[in-house]
């Protein structure tokens, strides 16, 4: 389905969250972290790194952060497609690798926070936005066969 692009999704949904290891963080928002890293440590390819820095809505976190204008002067947004496969990726899988339907991902991230954390509260405000991802590449994959 990503065609060309495979290797560099795949990439990506290896190294997302590679900013919550606390070796790379300085702001303690994992996306902007983990794409800081990848361009200024490993002079990683920018497409990667700007899937990196806006994997799974981070957008909305990063609002609710007050690091939004951050986030944007210092990445380009990836194109939708990619980040679409990308968030399907992380947004179907469970912390031990299972496959979950999206709505039980969700669910899952959200037991794990306190309803008054900043996070539990982005992913309620994503939650509509990562469903939409989910089911995009979802048809593109009934599509496909
Ligand atoms: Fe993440």
């Amino acid at each position: 389905m990503l065609g060309d692009d495979a290797d560099l999704v795949e990439a990506s949904a290896w190294l997302h969250d590679i900013g919550y290891s606390p070796d790379l963080a300085t702001t303690g928002f994992h996306p902007l972290d983990g794409a800081r890293y990848l361009r200024r440590v490993q002079a990683a390819n920018e497409s990667l790194v700007s899937l990196v820095a806006y994997h799974s809505c981070a957008v909305v976190e990063a609002e609710e952060r007050g690091l939004l204008a951050l986030l944007k002067d210092e990445f380009a947004a990836p194109p939708d497609d990619l980040l679409d496969a990308l968030t399907y990726s992380d947004m179907t899988t469970g912390p031990d690798g299972t496959h979950l339907p999206v709505e039980r991902r969700l669910a899952e991230i959200l037991e794990r926070y306190a309803p008054e954390d900043l996070v539990h509260r982005s992913i309620t405000r994503s939650s509509p936005l990562l469903t939409t991802s989910v089911r995009s590449v979802e048809r593109r994959l009934a599509e496909i066969g």
